[in-house]
């Protein structure tokens, strides 16, 4: 990302935002509320468009592609979100099955009870990587907060994503479910070379499950670093 600017109206929310990050890493991005972050990760697909700068990923040069060639994009990027939208009158297979939907249309992908078998074992196995194999037939409503945010990483693990962009993926979980998701989600990274980018208000979670931490502060990157470089005081202080 290269001098990337984004206003509302009068009000500047980006402001030249430039990074490179190389393929395969985990990076955090910090930052008080209304600093820029998910307009930040937002603006990286396009789901707000910016005012001006560059993105590249993918091969692409993402502000000037054409919408067809968007949706492409956006089908091999997961994006997992602090709400995990999961369709709530439906199993937890048939929501990890709607990771196809990028890719594919139609009732096919939407009910599991008419996928083609490869689609079912391909859910399957993403429910296998976050530990939700037994809870297949189970529907969303009757699964905890911890469980569902499993089944939206599942979800997006199915899209099989080069990169992955989440939103605050453990905000309303407890502190220890918090820290399994996270755990979760950094291992599943490394192990399948998935580069993904997270936005966190927990600074342990930033330094712990990061290569790299990136603050915001009012729309400006103000720390920029290794994680291991970086200590819990050092970061801290951007929420004073
Ligand atoms: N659609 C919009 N119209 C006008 N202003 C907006 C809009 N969306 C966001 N903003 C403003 O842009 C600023 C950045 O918002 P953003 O959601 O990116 O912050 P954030 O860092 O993700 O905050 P939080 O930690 O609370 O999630 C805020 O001041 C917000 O009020
Ligand atoms: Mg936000």
């Amino acid at each position: 990302m290269k001098n990337l600017n984004k206003s509302y109206a009068q009000t500047k929310v980006l402001t030249d935002v430039s990074f490179a990050i190389n393929e395969g890493t985990t990076t955090s991005i910090i930052g008080s509320n209304g600093s820029g972050k998910s307009t930040l990760l937002r603006t990286l697909l396009r789901l707000i468009e910016p005012d001006s700068g560059e993105i590249h990923f993918l091969d692409r040069d993402i502000t000037k592609i054409k919408k067809k060639e968007l949706r492409k994009v956006r089908s091999q990027v997961g994006f997992v979100f602090q709400k995990h939208n999961l369709v709530p009158k439906l199993s937890v297979l048939s929501n990890v099955m709607h990771g196809k939907l990028s890719e594919k249309k139609g009732p096919r992908y939407w009910y599991e009870s008419l996928a083609p078998k490869q689609c079912r074992e391909e859910a399957m196995e993403s429910l296998r990587a976050v530990g939700l194999e037994d809870f297949a037939k189970r529907k969303t409503t009757d699964i905890s907060g911890g469980q569902s945010q499993r089944v939206a990483i599942a979800r997006a693990l199915m899209q099989k994503p080069k990169i992955i962009f989440a939103d605050e993926p453990v905000a309303s979980l407890d502190p220890k479910n918090g820290e399994k998701i996270m755990e979760l989600f950094y291992n599943l990274a490394k192990e399948k070379n998935i580069t993904l980018i997270f936005v966190s208000h927990n600074v342990d979670h930033a330094l712990n499950y990061s290569d790299r931490v990136i603050a915001l502060n009012r729309g400006v990157i103000n720390i920029d670093k290794d994680s291991k470089s970086c200590t819990k005081d050092a970061i801290g202080c951007i929420y004073e």
